[in-house]
């Protein structure tokens, strides 16, 4: 491993102090761990015909994503007073296929019946044998320019730097250049919406937009397509409703767990995957210039795709 990680492209983030250094492999950037955990997963995880990837690019709605197909999931087994999203951190929920070990997806498939497995690897990257197996997979994207600040904030506050010593000018230029978590982001969301119009049976995408403005189609769209579709009566009887309310924004980021809890072993604090959720904030950032300079750069990206970030 360390072989192969000796001999990529590599880039230290100055805006993060030179805290942060990405490599590049296979056309897309990460940091180390999440690099070996992505090659191990691709040399040996085994995917089976019912497995379902969450996939993303990060800062997109990973987190609410997950969330919303957990509790679709495992809605019979769990009211909203038994659910473990009241009390586990939903990324330790879900298992992150570049973090967790086979044993956990195995554990998952057979105690909880639970076939989620999320990863942020670009399409292209995916382990063959999610592919070959023909799983299901759920991409969910959002406004780049929004990514862009969320992506900011997370690595910031993720090394408790304040704003001050983080200019956000010099994060943007790198990830206009492609740098950012598993990005180019434009590659990210072209790898699976054109992997969406050739296998559009197997591969949902959902815009983060979307979801919020119009959540009770998306979220019925999200359960039809994993394999659990509500049922008229249940529907009548509001669990749609309800899931949407529990795995929102304003209630999951208020749990106990999401607030002041830190992952198993990690530094990093649960609450700072709950920052604004608001659409749009990219707002209070962006000078013209930048606005300009990504849409620009969007639009050659997207040219033709009808694809709207
Ligand atoms: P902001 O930084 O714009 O607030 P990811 O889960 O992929 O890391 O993405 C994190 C972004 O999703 C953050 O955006 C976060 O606030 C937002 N988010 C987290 N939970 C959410 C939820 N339940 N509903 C909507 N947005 C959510």
């Amino acid at each position: 491993m360390e072989e192969i990680i000796k001999t990529l492209p590599q880039h230290t983030c100055n805006w993060l102090k030179g805290k942060i250094t990405m490599y590049k492999y296979q056309d897309f950037w990460t940091i180390k761990h999440l690099l070996e955990g992505g090659i191990l997963a691709q040399q040996s995880f085994k995917a089976e015909p019912n497995d379902v990837f969450l996939c993303s690019a990060p800062k997109t709605g990973t987190t609410w994503l997950k969330s919303l197909a957990f509790a679709i999931v495992t809605r019979e087994k769990f009211d909203e007073s038994t659910t473990p999203l009241l009390t586990k951190f939903v990324h330790e929920c879900v298992p992150f296929l570049e973090k967790s070990q086979v044993e956990e997806h195995e554990n998952n498939r057979k105690n909880l019946s639970l076939p989620l497995i999320a990863t942020h690897i670009p399409y292209a990257s995916l382990p063959e044998s999610v592919i070959s197996s023909n799983c299901k997979i759920v991409y969910i994207y959002r406004n780049i320019k929004d990514v862009i600040v969320s992506h900011y904030h997370f690595l910031r506050e993720g090394l408790k730097l304040p704003m001050e010593d983080a200019p956000f000018e010099e994060a943007f230029e790198e990830f206009c250049h492609g740098v950012s978590g598993y990005g180019p982001y434009w590659d990210h969301v072209l790898g699976y919406w054109k992997a969406s119009l050739e296998r559009p049976e197997k591969i949902l995408l959902l815009k983060y937009e979307d979801l919020k403005n119009e959540p009770k189609s998306n979220v019925k769209r999200l359960a039809d397509f994993i394999g659990c579709p509500f049922s008229v009566d249940e529907e009548k009887a509001g669990v749609v409703d309800n899931i949407i309310r529990f795995c929102g924004f304003e209630n999951m980021s208020n749990l106990e767990v999401n607030k002041t809890g830190k992952r198993n072993g990690s530094v990093t604090e649960n609450r700072i995957y709950f920052r604004k959720a608001k659409d749009g904030d990219w707002k209070n950032y962006f000078t013209n210039e930048m606005k300009e300079k990504i849409d620009k750069l969007t639009d050659e990206k997207f040219n033709g795709t009808g694809l709207l970030l």
